[in-house]
């Protein structure tokens, strides 16, 4: 049966299973290798780790679909993380948002038509002290204003 993954993949899940007692406590690492390597988990993805793990896909899925951090669909070519925890929330996050929204015609945790951005709201950026605070992609931006982000927005092709 073909694989969804790589040789390396899943390589490297076998490598994450052997440092484990129980092949289970190299889920959430395996889900990132799988993650990492095709920007999302699709359901062929998650069977490949189910196999590679020795656990049913049920098993697989109902881990992949409980942490916000991996995505089920193919993200946009960019990727806006806005920060909504309390000192963002205290600091503006919330106009920040409806302004992304607004901007890019989407709702929070949707990824526009042309593919070009998702949008996802987030927990604790751990820079709270600079808050509100949004990631663009891995680059951090902080004491962000609605002009600032109608800027960042025009910068992303
Ligand atoms: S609350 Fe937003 S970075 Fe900590």
């Amino acid at each position: 049966m073909a694989r969804a993954l790589p040789p390396p993949v899943l390589e490297e899940i076998a490598r994450l299973r052997g440092l484990y007692a129980q092949p289970r406590s190299a889920l959430l690492p395996a889900l990132h290798a799988a993650q990492e390597e095709i920007g999302y988990l699709t359901e062929d993805a998650m069977r490949d780790v189910g196999d590679a793990l020795e656990l049913p896909l049920s098993e697989v899925m109902s881990i992949a679909t409980f942490y916000e951090m991996f995505h089920l669909e193919r993200p946009g070519r960019h990727h806006i993380r806005i920060c909504t925890n309390i000192s963002c929330h205290l600091n503006g996050c919330e106009a920040l948002l409806e302004r992304l929204c607004s901007r890019l015609g989407i709702r929070p945790g949707e990824t526009t038509a042309d593919g070009r951005v998702t949008l996802e709201p987030v927990q604790c950026l751990a820079a709270c002290e600079e808050a509100p605070v949004l990631l663009v992609d891995a680059e951090r931006h902080a004491r962000v204003t609605p002009v600032m982000v109608d800027e960042l927005l025009a910068r992303l092709t």
